[in-house]
């Protein structure tokens, strides 16, 4: 091994001649050298940048081609997924065509010679072929099932395919596109609708009379031009739902879900049944009852015949509608009830909740309250003195009785209709 002195200095010597040599090279040629090394670089760079142009040049053309490429394939694949609509389509014609081959053995046959296991059997084909078609072939199945008296409510006395829980949302019942001169209506008198889910659908210009909607679900549905008479809602859930321009007769909406939907230009609501329903937040406008218009000679008179015995009208809005002998009772609560511009005449409240009930724009004529809260109700003591009123908190929150406290009958004609009312 050399020693560690030897390797130093060898190091050492080197050194010393390479700094001779600097020494000794004139400050000209330093620069030239300088110079080619500069001019050096520029060629290695040049060198480099021609490839990497035309590199680039390449990958933008690549890119462009493969942009191109995609727009085929997504061409491509958009033309695919139209043929395989169309494939899909076309085979659910075909499925639906095989199910109305099916179905038309049950439909040839007399209604009163369907046995249970035909309707059964019906059924389960009803159902599956309802999961596939849209919205317009479920209105012309229903329709087709109807016409072949098929779907009738049981008080027709006829056999029926049982559609319990089936799916009819957004469904367009009736004519949609219909011309203010065409008056033309879809007849679908007595079709049975009942426990079905009719979620956002819609019934324009339609008849349903005696029809049935039992325990369906209504949710944000519109009746359009529609006749109502003699329809059970009985059960039903009809939130958010819409009534326009129709007749309303005869009807039960008993224990019916109807908060916050809106009825406005009914101009014939009579006879109905809305007991123990709930009508929170409702908006009720320009409803009218024409029958007794005639009669008695009240124009505009709402809820003459109509029955409301525990009903829950909180919140409710009453614009133009005008009450004519009409009985609110049985716990009903109307609290934060508005009456605007209406009529409220020789009409009942009795078991009443009014409270904080406003009152704008009315004409009140021979009223009774029997025990009705009206406290924080608008009502000034002024106007109530004209009324009978018994057994009820007053507006200031003081209890009346017309035994024991104040007897405020004021108006002898009042006491002449609660003899008439008894
Ligand atoms: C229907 O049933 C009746 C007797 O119940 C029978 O006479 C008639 O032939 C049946 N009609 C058909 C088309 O099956
Ligand atoms: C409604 O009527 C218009 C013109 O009358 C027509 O162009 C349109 O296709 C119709 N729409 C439907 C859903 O029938
Ligand atoms: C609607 O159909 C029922 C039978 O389903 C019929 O009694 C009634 O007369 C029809 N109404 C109209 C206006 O055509
Ligand atoms: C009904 O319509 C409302 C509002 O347009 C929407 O929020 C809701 O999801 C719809 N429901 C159904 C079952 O289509
Ligand atoms: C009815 O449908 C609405 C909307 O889909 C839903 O929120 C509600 O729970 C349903 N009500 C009943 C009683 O099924
Ligand atoms: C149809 O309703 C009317 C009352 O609007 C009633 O007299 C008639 O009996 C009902 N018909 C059926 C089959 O339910
Ligand atoms: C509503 O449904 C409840 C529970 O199923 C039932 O007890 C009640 O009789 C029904 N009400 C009407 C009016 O059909
Ligand atoms: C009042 O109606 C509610 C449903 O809104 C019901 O639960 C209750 O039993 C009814 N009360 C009476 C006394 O009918
Ligand atoms: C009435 O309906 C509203 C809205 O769905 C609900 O909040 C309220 O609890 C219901 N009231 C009764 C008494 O059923
Ligand atoms: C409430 O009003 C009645 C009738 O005007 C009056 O007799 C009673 O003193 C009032 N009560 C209060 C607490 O102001
Ligand atoms: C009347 O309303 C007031 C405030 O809203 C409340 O403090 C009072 O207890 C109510 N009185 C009665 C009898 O309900």
């Amino acid at each position: 091994m050399p020693p560690v002195n030897t390797h130093y200095r060898r190091n050492f010597r080197s050194q010393l001649v390479a700094n001779r040599r600097i020494n000794s090279t004139s400050i000209i040629e330093q620069q030239k050298k300088k110079w080619s090394i500069v001019i050096q670089v520029i060629k290695v760079i040049a060198a480099i940048l021609v490839p990497i142009m035309i590199g680039a040049f390449t990958i933008i053309q690549t890119l462009q081609e493969l942009k191109i490429a995609r727009m085929q394939r997504d061409a491509n694949k958009e033309q695919q997924v139209h043929d395989s609509l169309r494939v899909i389509q076309s085979r659910i014609d075909t499925v639906y065509d095989t199910f109305i081959g099916d179905l038309s053995t049950i439909v040839l046959k007399p209604n009163n010679n369907l046995t249970e296991s035909e309707l059964m059997f019906a059924r389960a084909k009803v159902l599956l072929i309802l999961d596939l078609i849209d919205e317009r072939r479920k209105w012309y199945l229903i329709k087709y099932l109807y016409d072949n008296q098929l779907f009738y409510a049981e008080s027709y006395n006829k056999k029926f395919i049982n559609l319990d829980g089936a799916d009819l949302s957004n469904v367009k019942f009736g004519i949609t596109n219909q011309t203010s001169q065409d008056e033309r209506k879809i007849n679908l008198t007595g079709i049975r609708l009942s426990n079905i889910y009719l979620r956002n659908s819609s019934f324009e210009n339609v008849l349903l009379n005696n029809a049935t909607f039992e325990r369906s679900n209504l949710t944000g549905t519109k009746f359009l031009k529609t006749t109502i008479q003699g329809v059970n809602f009985n059960n039903a859930t009809l939130e958010y739902s819409t009534f326009i321009g129709f007749q309303v007769q005869h009807s039960s909406f008993r224990s019916a879900q109807s908060a916050y939907s809106s009825w406005s230009s009914v101009n014939d609501f009579h006879g109905n049944d809305l007991s123990n329903s709930n009508w929170t937040g409702t908006i009720f406008c320009d409803v009218i009852d024409h029958l007794h218009t005639s009669l008695f000679l009240v124009d505009n008179s709402f809820i003459f015949t109509n029955r409301f015995e525990n009903v829950t009208m909180k919140s409710v809005s009453f614009v133009r509608v005008r009450f004519y002998r009409a009985k609110i009772h049985g716990k009903s609560d109307l609290s934060d009830v508005l009456f605007e511009e209406s009529l409220i005449c020789r009409t009942l409240f009795e078991d009443v909740c009014l409270q904080r009930s406003r009152f704008v724009k009315i004409k009140l004529v021979r009223l009774q309250f029997i025990r009705v809260n009206l406290n924080g109700s608008n009502l000034d003591m002024e106007q109530i003195n004209k009324h009978f009123i018994d057994h009820s908190y007053l507006p200031n929150g003081t209890f009346k009785s017309s035994i024991f406290g104040v007897n405020l009958i004021q108006n002898g004609a009042a006491e002449q209709d609660v003899r008439e009312t008894k």
